[in-house]
């Protein structure tokens, strides 16, 4: 199958990342810096799984990336947009290009499944559908989207009669429903059991390869990240130190996310 081209197979053609962020700062007002010299890529068809401790700054570089956190040096593009200089409207545009993932699923727990699904097209829609009702062509959608996801069966029902890990399916249909570039998912399995866990990062990565968007997620059980990533991004007091393929992590690079520094001045020589 050689074309003679320069380029081979292994190679492919050139991808331009969807999210390209250099040396970026993130401090809230009278605080300290959070996020410092922070860089990041993230290509069509990649899991990355981001990880570090808490306070580490996993939630605020998702929120830098859709314009809820502060950004107070370098740069950052998102879905084909600068986000340090955005143009008016703009910023509605990267976040409907934006799914999002939630640790408690930020369902509308009422109303029912296919309902929240939809919700996910209201970018699309409009105020007037929200009055005047989903189109047939939304609602089909949503049906697809639920079947994608495995719960179809569930459309009708309540969102909160759901189970932690079906409430989560319903979630990334929701995500799915506004044809993302991107998702972004803030330790979406912090409340679901191992089994669970298991399902819905198995979910979101076949998203990923399947549909070429990349998915950002943010773990703190180090294990799953190992086996459900293509690549980890590791972070420590707000930057990034570790950024490599999931099978060339090793030990180092976990202890460079992890270990304790003895920040009060007490490191063991040993
Ligand atoms: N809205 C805010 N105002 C001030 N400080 C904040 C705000 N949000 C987060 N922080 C601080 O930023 C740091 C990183 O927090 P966060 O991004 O939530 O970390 P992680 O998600 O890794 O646990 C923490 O020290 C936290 O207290
Ligand atoms: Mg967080």
């Amino acid at each position: 199958m050689a074309t003679g081209t320069p380029v081979g197979p292994a190679v492919g053609p050139p991808r331009l990342p969807l999210v390209s962020v250099r040396d970026l700062s993130v401090a809230y007002d009278d605080g300290p810096v959070v996020l410092d010299g922070v860089d990041l890529d993230l290509f069509p068809g990649e899991m990355v799984a981001l990880l570090g401790s808490s306070g580490s700054g996993k939630s605020t570089l998702m929120k830098s990336l859709t314009g809820f956190a502060p950004i107070t040096g370098g740069s950052a593009r998102v879905v084909g947009y600068d986000l340090t200089n955005l143009r008016r409207g703009q910023l509605r545009d990267v976040r409907a290009s934006v799914g999002q993932v939630f640790q408690q699923f930020n369902l509308v727990g009422r109303l029912s499944v296919l309902t929240n699904v939809l919700t996910g097209a209201l970018h699309d829609a409009g105020p007037v559908n929200l009055v005047g009702g989903f189109s047939g062509v939304h609602r089909r959608r949503a049906m697809e989207l639920l079947d994608r996801v495995g719960i179809a069966h569930k459309a009708t029902a309540q969102a909160r009669t759901l189970s932690g890990g079906q409430q989560q399916r319903v979630a990334i249909a929701r995500a799915l429903m506004q044809r993302p570039k991107l998702i972004l998912a803030d330790e979406p399995v912090a409340s679901l059991d191992p089994r669970m866990s298991h399902d819905v990062l198995d979910l979101l990565h076949e998203i990923a390869r399947e549909d070429g968007i990349p998915v950002l997620v943010s773990l703190h059980v180090m294990t799953l990240a190992l086996e459900h990533s293509d690549r980890i991004e590791g972070m420590r007091h707000g930057r990034m130190v570790v950024s490599a393929p999931t099978a060339r992590v090793d030990t180092t690079d976990l202890a460079a996310i992890y270990d304790d520094e003895g920040a009060d001045g007490d490191v063991d020589a040993a």
